[in-house]
């Protein structure tokens, strides 16, 4: 068996952040789950089904990236699926607080999961999802943030 990880996260919507993140993590890993999971502090705008459609068509050239979605705690996902690895994008010293809270709370669940961080690209550091449909809620030029099917999705929800 190779080795497994699961890259978490919220994805409302994916970004090329979030796609540069898994890209690279697919060549380090043999088999990447990206699933969607629940952000309790977070009112997503896409349901988990629209999510998944998105991730699926921006990684259908991705070979090992499965994509997924799940209702409960993200080690009792990893453990479905055998991974023992985790993976998060880190952008900029701001996110690590918040980051090591997770990654401590997930190793007190499962110490047998371990996360590993893979540093943004610096061409997304400032890249987040709220800050995409904020710009593309004013209808601001979101094409170098988001694949052109995201783009298309963000267009669509907003003329709603
Ligand atoms: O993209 P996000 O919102 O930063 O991702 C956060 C996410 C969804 C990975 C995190 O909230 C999570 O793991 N949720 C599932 C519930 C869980 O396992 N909580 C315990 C760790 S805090």
């Amino acid at each position: 068996m190779g080795a497994i990880a699961v890259c978490p996260g919220s994805f409302d919507p994916i970004t090329y952040g979030h796609l540069d993140i898994i890209r690279r993590g697919a060549k380090v890993f043999d088999q990447i789950y990206v699933v969607v999971l629940n952000n309790s502090s977070k009112q997503p705008l896409f349901s988990v089904d629209e999510r998944i459609k998105l991730i699926k068509e921006v990684t259908k050239d991705i070979p090992n990236v499965k994509v997924d979605s799940f209702q409960g705690l993200l080690v009792d996902y990893a453990k479905s699926v055998n991974a023992n690895a985790i993976i998060r994008g880190l952008r900029a010293v701001s996110d690590f607080e918040y980051e090591m809270q997770i990654t401590s709370m997930n190793r007190v669940l499962n110490d047998e999961i371990e996360t590993f961080f893979i540093m943004t690209n610096n061409q997304y550091s400032f890249l987040s999802s709220s800050i995409v449909k904020e710009v593309a809620k004013y209808n601001g030029d979101i094409s170098e943030l988001v694949p052109a099917y995201v783009e298309e999705a963000l267009k669509d929800k907003f003329a709603k």
